[in-house]
């Protein structure tokens, strides 16, 4: 750790205590590390709460922070910036970890990341704390995210030093005159934004069991979904959603209007034993309404608008997109690369696409664009058809060459002939040589 030492320090008669700037969610592990850092680093502590769509009071949390001594308190707003900068991004590359999981915690950290940075440098701070412990991608995230944007910046993740259970920290906070946040008891670990809920542990943790009905915040149980469709009509515009029903939304409403639609009917319920970046195999149960329905609707619509050989090398990019970006790699060149070719593909994906909630599923039935490949004189099996029936025989005579030249190359000997060829050859006569 590169730990410049601080311009604030050695100024004048006193010491003055080097900063550290907390990602802080106003939680029971925050609102101890606020004090634990003080005694055990001796540092001043700087809390920053950031607002990427998650529940909760921010205005409430930075009064507590400053209540248990944080030199000082922020509450910063990035719904626009998370939903323009990061969302829609990873919407452009249909973004799904191992074919399953939207990536909605994933794409939050960077963003975190960078307005801790942010504030550090405004604050003058010397390091950055976060709440991840030792066995989550998080933490790799959040390090990896502030060694890139500021590399001079030290680290600090007091979960993966402190050895606390839960019940001890509980006793910390009370031995510590920490205020325990009156929440009701949550037998899971969960982490929301407007992208989706992440919920682990407890019960999850056997993968072999359902999910129980508790453990979903966001989606109502398919089961219970009214027995009745909803249809939404998505407008996008390169490949960007700005509409819900013909009406313009911003971003942050857009999401959060279809995150109740979609929600409602059960749909983006995700049940997934995933790969962590850090070895472990675990069981992380998702919902994401939203995102499960924007996705199908996105790649709908490059379908229909995209050609065949850009959709299927975007393929492969998207996979590599997601992958890059669940392992902490946001702020790295090969991201930025990636985001610029996923920009050119989107340049026509614009129109709209009609979507049948129902019961869990978000099912595309129909969708249309002015820049639609599909054309349906050339498709019609009906009357009005444009397609030249008498090429398709030199098409298929040019195309079927290849193999047609393998079939009379690769000859293959039969057993037979093989085991003659092997027999010794008879010996030409000397007299007939001769
Ligand atoms: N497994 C997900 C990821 O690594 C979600 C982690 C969410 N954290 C939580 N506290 N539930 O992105």
């Amino acid at each position: 750790m590169q730990r410049s030492k601080s311009k604030v320090k050695d100024k004048g008669a006193g010491k003055a205590k080097e900063k550290i700037v907390l990602a802080y969610s106003g939680g029971l592990d925050t609102l101890v590390a606020i004090r634990w850092l003080e005694e055990r680093h001796d540092l001043e502590v700087v809390a920053v709460s950031i607002d990427v769509g998650q529940p909760g009071d921010m205005k409430a949390n930075i009064e507590r922070a400053k209540g248990i001594g944080a030199v000082s308190a922020y509450a910063v707003d990035a719904k626009q910036e998370f939903a323009e900068e990061y969302v829609w991004p990873a919407l452009k590359a249909n973004a799904m970890y191992q074919g399953a999981y939207p990536l909605s915690t994933a794409i939050a950290r960077p963003l975190i990341a960078k307005i801790l940075v942010d504030v550090a440098r405004k604050e003058g701070a010397q390091f950055i704390a976060h709440g991840c412990t030792a066995k989550g991608n998080d933490q790799v995230r959040f390090d990896v995210s502030i060694g890139a944007l500021a590399p001079e910046l030290g680290i600090i993740a007091p979960m993966r030093e402190w050895v606390m259970t839960r019940e001890e920290e509980i006793d910390y906070a009370k031995n510590n005159d920490i205020p325990i946040p009156v929440k009701k008891a949550c037998p899971y670990s969960t982490d929301e934004n407007l992208w989706g809920r992440s919920c682990e542990c407890g019960i999850l943790e056997d993968a072999s069991q359902e999910p129980p009905e508790d453990s979903r915040a966001w989606t109502v149980s398919p089961q219970k979904a009214p027995n009745k469709p909803t249809y939404v009509e998505i407008g996008f515009e390169k490949g960007i959603p700005v509409s819900l029903d013909g009406e313009k939304l911003g971003p942050v409403e857009l999401i959060v209007r279809l995150n109740e639609l979609a929600g409602a009917n059960g749909v983006g319920r995700i049940d997934h034993v995933e790969d962590r970046l850090v070895g472990i195999k675990s069981r992380e149960t998702y919902e994401c309404p939203a995102a499960v329905t924007l996705i199908k609707a996105h790649q709908s619509l490059e379908g229909m608008v995209l050609t065949k050989d850009v959709l299927s090398y975007k393929r492969g990019a998207e996979q590599r997109y997601s992958e890059l970006t669940y392992d902490g790699y946001w702020f790295s060149p090969l991201r930025e690369a990636l985001d610029a070719f996923m920009d050119k593909t989107q340049e026509f994906v614009t129109g709209t696409v009609r979507v049948k909630l129902y019961r869990g599923n978000a099912d595309v039935v129909g969708r249309s664009s002015p820049y639609s490949l599909y054309n349906e004189g050339l498709a019609t099996y009906a009357k009005g058809d444009e397609f030249d029936h008498t090429s398709a025989k030199g098409f298929i005579y040019v195309w079927g060459l290849p193999l047609r030249t393998v079939a009379s190359a690769y000859k293959v000997e039969e057993p037979a002939a093989k085991a003659a060829s092997k027999a010794p050859a008879k010996k030409p006569s000397k007299k007939g040589k001769a």
